[in-house]
């Protein structure tokens, strides 16, 4: 299990109910809290609740099985769990019948690390760990995501290290509608050919890699996400899921 799979000791009791987010720091604190048997005094303790066995004043806690699903979105799709206009994703989990199944028997809900625009398809993941799939999208864990990048104006060998410098060295973005400017944080790029790149960010702001490319004088005219953290999209189809073993 991956560290981002963990969640703090306090966290769990929250979620058993022992304890309210306000006491959770001085409940460890004083009482009986082991950890595989072993005592901790600290609420951000981590621990992997599907393995591990946390005891709290002589009873065991139930484990939690978590739930960990790649999807590949096709274009078209939103990420919201409604639209007037668009399928969403949650429409092609409850179409699945497996992953319907299992979430009903284990009474759980999946939550999604991220968004993806409409327009661009690829890597999402899902998870009922909520802090494994928060953790995948804060900004300070530096999580890399690597986009298969098609460009309307094909870009000369010369051009090409010119934008790998200027990504590597990180582009002011200007504002558009919904987003003020931004520096966009140093990134990787590398040409396949001269309209095919892949570019490797670690941050998530708004429509980020189009805006980059749009920064430097290019159009975004098609979007892939084929790596996210750890997790490649591989050959997984588009609108279909894969579950992941951690
Ligand atoms: N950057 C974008 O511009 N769009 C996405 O969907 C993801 C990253």
């Amino acid at each position: 299990m991956n560290y981002l799979g963990k969640v703090p000791v306090g966290r769990v009791l929250i979620e058993n109910n022992i304890v309210s987010q306000r006491s959770a720091k001085s409940f460890v604190k004083a009482n009986d809290v082991l950890v595989n048997g072993v005592k901790v005094c600290d609420a951000g303790f981590l621990v992997d609740c599907s393995g591990d066995e946390v005891c709290v004043n002589g009873n065991v806690l139930p484990r939690v099985e978590h739930v960990y699903f790649a999807f590949n979105k096709p274009a078209g799709v939103v990420c919201s769990t409604v639209s007037d206009s668009h399928k969403t994703v949650y429409d092609f989990m409850r179409e699945n019948k497996k992953i319907s199944k299992i979430l009903m028997e284990r009474s759980l809900t999946l939550h999604c690390a991220g968004r993806l625009d409409c327009d661009t398809e690829g890597l999402l993941i899902f998870s009922s760990n909520g802090t494994f799939t928060n953790a995948l999208t804060r900004p300070e864990n530096n999580i890399e995501k690597t986009y298969l990048v098609t460009l309307e104006n094909s870009v000369s060998s010369q051009e090409q290290n010119e934008y790998i410098r200027k990504i590597n060295a990180g582009v002011k973005v200007p504002a558009e509608k919904k987003s003020g400017e931004f520096t966009a944080r140093g990134a990787k790029v590398v040409f396949r050919n001269s309209t095919l790149c892949e570019i490797t960010v670690t941050e998530g702001k708004f429509h980020e890699v189009r805006r980059i490319f749009g920064a430097l004088g290019n159009r975004v005219v098609a979007l892939k996400r084929i790596k996210f953290f750890e997790f490649e999209l591989g050959d997984l189809k588009s609108g279909e899921f894969k579950e992941i073993h951690l």
